[in-house]
């Protein structure tokens, strides 16, 4: 069977990187190489620290092919990429075409497959904001819909997909096989912890720091939002708890921009780095006090990790999180974000929302078995 993985932005390797080690350990078994992937960059993510670094700390394979579509209007881009993946399809004629989370190269994999009548499998299927503002909703909206296979992270995802008419019912196949990001984080932070020394680099002591990171178009693209951010997290700093924030680039790029002086990054009281690879990022969050953040991979991975986290937008997909009352939801509220911090506390244990670290194996054999 040949199937064509299409990633293209940060998150999309460290899921891809799971499931490849599972696509590799089931052709092991077998002695065979019963499943070949084809692994497809979109280029969406490029710069060496955005991409490039996360081949090397999760040892993904360099893709097969590397499209270069890079950055531009949501459109452009989509579009750009659907033409060069549909190039690519036609002339690699896999079985399979699979999918990952809610990107743009998501939407693009999706399209370009339906088109051609390859089946699609989507990993993380189901997850919905319901809010249509957000283009990663357009995204997940417009993949599950299109998808063969929706391999969903939770219950929850599960339920979306159901009612909004998604079922064994129809042509499509929906299940739950738990999140490959719980997979890789049982896997790579034992390997963080022996490996990392971003503690040490950073002049950081465990436990007495929070780690923020922002990058969410509806805080970077709105001033008043990240003015309102950046005057919470300056707030916190200024009480004494060290603030370290690894600036995704499309943060970077407003900051720089801005002319207000207490979003320029010069003026600022908080630690502000590069991007950091991902074994030090995990050992970055298990080690914090408390995590802000707007991603979605890293409000999982702080409940996972048992730290309490702020998250600061006004709804989020992983409500679980929220739920079990380590993830609370704050919006750009600089008063909310600095009263979140001082009430962080842990949250209920034991709830086994996203699987049992085996979902990379279950979206194998679900793609395997299916007919
Ligand atoms: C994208 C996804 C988002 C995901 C995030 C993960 C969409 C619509 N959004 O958002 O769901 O959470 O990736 O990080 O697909 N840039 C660089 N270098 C790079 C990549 C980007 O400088 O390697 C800059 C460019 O100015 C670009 C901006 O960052 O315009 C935004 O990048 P883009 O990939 O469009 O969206 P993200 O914000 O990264
Ligand atoms: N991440 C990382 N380095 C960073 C910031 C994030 O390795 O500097 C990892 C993080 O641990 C998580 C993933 O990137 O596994 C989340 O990606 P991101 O926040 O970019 O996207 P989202 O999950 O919001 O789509």
């Amino acid at each position: 069977m040949k199937l064509v993985t299409i990633v293209g932005a940060r998150p999309q390797f460290i899921k891809a990187a799971a499931v490849s080690r599972a696509i590799v350990a089931r052709n092991a078994s077998l002695g065979t190489a019963a499943i070949q992937e084809f692994l497809l960059h979109t280029g969406q993510h490029y710069d060496e620290v955005m991409s490039g670094v996360f081949f090397r700390d999760l040892e993904l394979p360099e893709p097969n092919e590397h499209l270069g579509v890079g950055s531009g209007p949501q459109g452009w881009q989509t579009g750009r990429m659907l033409t060069r993946i549909e190039e690519t399809l036609l002339r690699e004629r896999p079985d399979w075409v699979l999918i990952y989370g809610d990107t743009n190269s998501t939407l693009a994999g999706a399209l370009a497959a339906v088109k051609l009548h390859i089946p699609l499998a989507h990993v993380e299927a189901g997850l919905r904001s319901f809010n249509r503002r957000m283009a990663e909703e357009h995204n997940r909206v417009v993949s599950d819909h299109l998808s063969t296979l929706l391999l969903c992270p939770t219950r929850t995802a599960v339920e979306n997909l159901r009612r909004e008419g998604i079922d064994e019912a129809g042509s499509a196949s929906v299940e739950n096989v738990g999140d490959v990001m719980y997979d890789s984080i049982l896997h790579y932070t034992g390997v963080a912890e022996k490996r990392s020394d971003v503690l040490h680099r950073l002049k950081l002591s465990p436990c007495n720091y929070g780690l923020v990171t922002i990058h969410r178009a509806e805080n970077t693209d709105d001033p008043v939002r990240l003015k309102n951010i950046f005057k919470g997290l300056e707030q916190i700093a200024r009480e004494g708890l060290p603030i370290v924030l690894p600036l995704h680039p499309r943060t970077r790029k407003v900051l720089y921009k801005s002319s207000s002086s207490s979003l320029g990054p010069r003026s600022s009281s908080l630690l502000l780095t590069d991007p950091v690879p991902y074994l030090d990022m995990l050992l970055l969050e298990k080690s914090a006090k408390v995590i802000l953040t707007d991603s979605g991979g890293v409000q999982k991975e702080a409940y996972w990790l048992g730290v309490p986290c702020v998250t600061m937008r006004d709804d989020t997909e992983w409500v679980e999180t929220v739920e079990a009352g380590w993830n609370v939801l704050v919006g750009a509220d600089p008063d909310k974000i600095v009263a979140a911090v001082h009430s962080a506390k842990p949250g209920k244990t034991g709830g086994n929302y996203y699987g049992d670290g085996h979902a990379a194996e279950r979206v194998v054999q679900s793609i395997v078995k299916f007919v």
